[in-house]
């Protein structure tokens, strides 16, 4: 069994309707370690050792957020910043997240037709996420599709919502015991409820 911690990062959760959905879920998941950023650190004093010792602590790395100007809310910036320090997540001596796996749920406004080329967002989502892609990489970690809820700010709480929520805690399931198949993911941009790679369970 793969142990999970899920970061979740929303400084404005009153008014969240995905996040809180999706975050509300994924602490009943069973095993899962959750940390609410926000709630944790609110004056943004990040305990690093602590926060290396969870990372040593957990084979998967997930980071929820809704998609803020195209990157993370900025304590999870911060998060990284100070956390992934030379010589613990990379450079000399810097192995100690090789091998883990780092996965991005994220909510975007924008919608998924919004995310092409010809759309009014120009790029596809996946581009925007390329800094926390090659962060990934350099420490030696594989990295998923990202989990998109596209269009979130329209979605329907009793719909779109509360399928988005259920093929999280799947997901969450999935690479708690291993099933998500990590080769099949490869040939997808991004994740969503419907197209989850995960195996049958044995
Ligand atoms: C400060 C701020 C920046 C945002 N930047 C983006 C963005 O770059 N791209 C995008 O598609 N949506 C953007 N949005 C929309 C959020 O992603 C959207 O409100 C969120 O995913 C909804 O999820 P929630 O219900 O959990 O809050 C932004 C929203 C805020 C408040």
């Amino acid at each position: 069994m793969s142990r999970v911690i899920v970061y979740f990062a929303h400084p404005g959760q009153r008014h969240s309707r995905a996040n809180s959905a999706m975050g509300k879920a994924a602490k009943t998941v069973e095993s899962i370690t959750f940390v609410d950023l926000y709630a944790e650190y609110p004056r943004h004093d990040i305990d690093v050792e602590r926060e290396q010792r969870r990372l040593l602590d957990h084979d998967v790395i997930v980071f929820q957020f809704p998609l803020y100007w195209y990157s993370t809310p900025s304590l999870l910036k911060e998060w990284q910043d100070l956390v992934l320090q030379h010589g613990f997540a990379y450079g000399h001596g810097g192995d100690k997240l090789t091998g883990k796996s780092m996965v991005l749920a994220i909510t975007t406004g924008g919608s998924d037709e919004a995310y092409t080329a010809t759309g009014y967002q120009n790029f596809p989502l996946r581009s925007f996420l390329y800094p926390l892609e090659q962060t990934a990489r350099l420490c030696g970690m594989t990295f998923a599709p990202p989990y998109v809820l596209y269009s979130a700010l329209q979605a329907d709480e009793e719909g779109a919502i509360v399928n988005h929520t259920n093929g999280y805690t799947k997901l969450l399931n999935a690479f708690q015991d291993e099933i998500f198949d990590f080769a099949k993911a490869e040939q997808q941009a991004t994740m969503t409820f419907s197209d989850l790679p995960i195996r049958e369970k044995a």
